[in-house]
């Protein structure tokens, strides 16, 4: 019998969180104050984050502890299991062989939950009683609900209206799990009343609701801001899942040649790719590939820029491949992936050529999806399936070169709860979304009078 599923004990779990900025040929660019253009210190950041983590998100240390507690808590989900998916290779009739590490299995169904506990458990070390996030598909408000609830802290979710829309039962998770939800725009902060004023319709967006919730915890004490996705600290706790990997293939007595993820703001791609990338950055062959939807095509279309991580321009300046802050992005099934910018170190690798992005239509996506649970079973959440589908897609093209490769994929959540969006798909009612020239152009106009990073004209 040929093995499917390789599975690591608990006592395997990485003890520490590996930190490519260690690493990194070109150092990034420092992140600077909106109001003096000076690099942004550790007491900026004091009032929305708990010091431990503005820390790591500076760190230079190649590795990071993993606290005992953290630790406790991975072991209810973690390891995560490394699976050769051979029923999609033979149904694709590839000669490449097909590995995907399946973060779904934790219990709010993807990878959130890696850095959601870690984020928790720092928080309330340094006494904060009450943490405030955005979602946009809901997975990471599920996780951070999930997270405060096993620490004892409070929690208010502001979700992205048209996934709120689109998944009411994302919206039940993140209640049962104790947690407060609102739609995003919300009346519950001025930043929320200001967009419904001027757009009442407002679908929303991931720039939005960030605002919302950084203004909800800079005005409170006892609350923290919690990003689930783009930030250093938050790529650095996912790298658990690249650790695991490289240990598992091993077991399965094979070596990558392409390690693949889907990006919204980078945190599940970094967390497979980074320990993989720390082989390439010493000489390994391999390729690195970034799977983004055409209507938000963050890193294939958006220059490398300084940009607010915000709608309302609440953040610091991020160095970053960006659409501008005020892009809202068309209203595709996968919320998680609609975000104007992406994560510093993400766009920092893709300026320096180590990793390579594409993007792809949502039908097509959905296409791939569908293969994929008609053969390996697991319904992949949407933002996933633009992975599985730039997969399918390195495959084909292997075997037209006539090459034999071995592809590592992220199948970073299931889509139980992103029914409606296959409901739309099999139904023959799922929209694709081009985006203009000119629409990017428009949106980049927001961002003409900050400034530009070094060696960007
Ligand atoms: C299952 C899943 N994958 C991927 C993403 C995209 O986020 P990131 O790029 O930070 O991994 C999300 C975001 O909500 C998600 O829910």
């Amino acid at each position: 019998m040929e093995q499917t599923k390789f599975v690591l004990d608990e006592s395997q779990l990485p003890k520490r969180w590996y930190n490519i900025r260690a690493d990194l040929p070109n150092a990034p660019q420092p992140v600077l104050q909106p109001g003096t253009g000076e690099p942004v210190g550790p007491d900026d950041l004091a009032p929305l984050f708990p010091m431990e983590l503005i820390l790591q998100e500076v760190s230079e240390e190649p590795e990071v502890p993993i606290p005992e507690e953290v630790l406790n808590l991975y072991s209810l989900w973690r390891p995560t299991p490394l699976y050769r998916a051979r029923r999609l290779e033979q149904a694709a009739g590839t000669r490449s062989r097909i590995f995907y590490k399946y973060e779904g299995v934790s219990p709010p169904g993807s990878h959130k939950p890696n850095t959601a506990v870690a984020q928790a458990f720092y928080n309330k070390k340094e006494g904060r009683t009450r943490l405030a996030t955005e979602t946009g598909a809901g997975q990471w408000g599920s996780a951070l609900a999930f997270a405060c609830k096993l620490l004892g802290l409070e929690c208010k979710v502001y979700m992205v209206r048209i996934s709120y829309e689109q998944k009411p039962f994302r919206r039940s998770l993140i209640q049962a799990w104790g947690a407060t939800i609102v739609p995003s725009p919300s009346e519950d902060t001025q930043c929320g009343r200001a967009v419904l004023e001027a757009h009442p319709d407002s679908p929303g967006s991931l720039g939005i609701a960030i605002s919302e919730a950084v203004e909800d915890a800079a005005g409170r004490e006892d609350t923290a801001y919690s990003l689930g996705s783009v930030l250093n600290h938050v790529l650095l706790h996912q790298t658990v899942i690249g650790q695991e990997a490289l240990v598992q293939m091993e077991m399965a007595g094979a070596v990558p040649d392409v390690v693949v993820g889907c990006v919204g703001g980078g945190s599940n791609f970094a967390g497979l790719a980074f320990p993989f990338l720390r082989e390439k950055i010493v000489g390994r062959e391999i390729d690195v590939l970034a799977c983004e939807p055409a209507a938000c095509p963050t890193l294939t279309r958006g220059p490398f820029a300084y940009d607010f991580g915000d709608t309302s321009q609440l953040t610091p300046l991020v160095p970053m491949h960006t659409l501008g802050h005020d892009f809202v992005p068309p209203a595709i099934h996968a919320g998680g992936l609609r975000y104007h910018g992406v994560a510093p170190l993400v766009s920092q690798l893709v300026l320096d050529g180590l990793v390579h992005a594409e993007a792809y239509g949502q039908t097509d996506v959905f296409a791939s999806a569908v293969r994929f649970a008609r053969t390996e079973g697991i319904i992949p959440a949407p933002e996933s399936a633009h992975a599985i589908h730039g997969v399918i897609e390195a495959a084909a093209r292997a075997d037209e070169e006539g090459r034999e490769r071995t592809i590592l994929f992220n199948l970073s959540g299931h889509g139980h709860f992103d029914m409606g969006a296959y409901d739309a798909y099999l139904h023959g009612e799922l929209e694709d979304f081009s985006l203009p020239e000119e629409e990017i152009a428009r949106a980049l106009q927001a961002i003409e009078p900050l400034p530009k990073p070094a060696g960007v004209s």
